[in-house]
């Protein structure tokens, strides 16, 4: 290929890219969601649903219904619930502290260092305490009911809110 015919294929090649026009070679076909976008999605059949209530500090209760899989912190965010969630899930603030219902703690899966670490932190802290971020719905926690503590600490980023997606 000549310098100019090079030149002009890179041109050609840019215009595709910042037009849209991409290789069908390079398109991947799996479909990767953002952080809360599965917590977005209703559930497919009954099989799927879980049910939860969350309580607010003020005592307000929001009843969900929720998907295996679902993601407590964003689930929250979809229904309204002020959960901050300021890490994202990153497991570096406990924006998203919430107080687990005892009959339901041993059915979560253990927390991770980190997360005991965090928690340590965490104003209010009880015995039935956890980080809404890494609890996964399953079949197991039909009925679930998480309070939320009367206030959180954030030690991510000062102000840091996430934004929705
Ligand atoms: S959102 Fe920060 S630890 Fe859960």
């Amino acid at each position: 290929m000549s310098i100019t015919n090079c030149f002009r294929y890179l041109a050609h090649s840019a215009l595709k890219r910042s037009i849209g026009i991409v290789n069908p070679r390079f398109i991947h076909t799996t479909v990767q969601l953002l952080h809360g976008e599965y917590e977005w999605q209703d559930p497919k059949s009954e099989d799927e649903i879980v049910n939860i209530t969350y309580i607010d500090k003020d005592g307000k209760e929001t009843a969900v219904r929720g998907k295996v899989g679902d993601n407590v912190l964003y689930l929250a965010h979809r229904y309204g619930v002020e959960m901050e969630g300021a890490c994202e899930a990153s497991l570096a603030c406990t924006t998203c502290h919430v107080y687990v219902q005892d009959e339901y703690l041993d059915r979560l899966t253990a927390p991770e260092e980190k997360e005991d670490d965090l928690l340590d932190m965490a104003p209010f802290l009880r015995e039935n305490s956890r980080l809404g971020c890494q609890i996964l719905l399953q079949k197991e926690l039909e009925g679930m009911r998480l309070q939320l503590p009367q206030a959180t600490r954030n030690f991510y980023v000062d102000g840091h809110k996430p934004k929705p997606h």
